[in-house]
């Protein structure tokens, strides 16, 4: 579903009969100044500064992920505390339950994210996971954005074969990074970032908050 923040009917929405929400207009020009502000001050890492990543995301540019600060965290988690999300995680985004790493994100000319499904694979981490994945947040605070520039998330259905066996992925929606718009969908799922486009404005970096809603095994 993909609708306006102020059209949305936050009583009626399940995750369970709707996978992927889009949620235009939902930061306000006041939210998109502020993220902006902090991901001024934030300390950086590019893509190629961050091995096991770039082993799984191999030929993605060199796109780059900020650490966010403490009043930064509860200003975005307050916001997103939508009934929808406790309603299919079993627990709201500000609980002691819910395990949220969040971070900011910039792309630019050249920046995508190959396909993939969000489950935590061992590759990615040095760790064993002690939680999993249940929806995958995204939050994008760039000035504008234009339909030439790329940047889109793509988001997958698996086709299955008589027996349930994966067989391929077919396209089921195409969504923009419009600035001030909240993205969710249950996860596992597949979804890439398309490359962003030398048509891009000079300097331009999409901009944005990502998280996953997790659960502990
Ligand atoms: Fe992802």
């Amino acid at each position: 579903m993909k609708v306006l923040f102020k059209d949305f009917n936050q009583e009626a929405f399940s995750f369970d009969k709707d996978p992927v929400l889009v949620l235009e207009e939902f930061w306000t020009p006041e939210d998109q100044t502020f993220f902006q502000n902090a991901m001024n001050e934030a300390t950086w890492k590019r893509l190629a500064d961050m091995p096991a990543v770039s082993r799984a995301f191999p030929n993605c540019g060199n796109w780059s992920k900020g650490d966010i600060g403490h009043q930064e965290r509860e200003r975005f988690l307050n916001k997103i505390n939508l009934p929808c999300i406790a309603d299919y995680t079993g627990c709201p985004p500000d609980s002691k339950q819910a395990h949220l790493n969040l971070n900011y994100f910039s792309y630019q000319v050249g920046d995508c994210l190959s396909i993939h499904d969000d489950t935590i694979k061992t590759d990615e981490t040095s760790q064993q996971p002690s939680s999993i994945r249940r929806l995958a947040i995204a939050a994008f605070f760039h000035d504008e954005w234009d339909v030439d520039w790329g940047g889109e998330s793509i988001v997958y259905n698996e086709a299955m074969d008589e027996k349930g066996k994966q067989t391929t992925v077919e396209i089921s929606e195409c969504i923009a990074p419009e600035p001030r718009s909240l993205v969710m969908f249950t996860v596992p799922r597949f979804h890439r970032i398309c490359r962003i486009d030398p048509r891009a404005t000079e300097g331009y970096r999409q901009l944005s908050i990502e998280t996953w809603f997790m659960t502990g095994l």
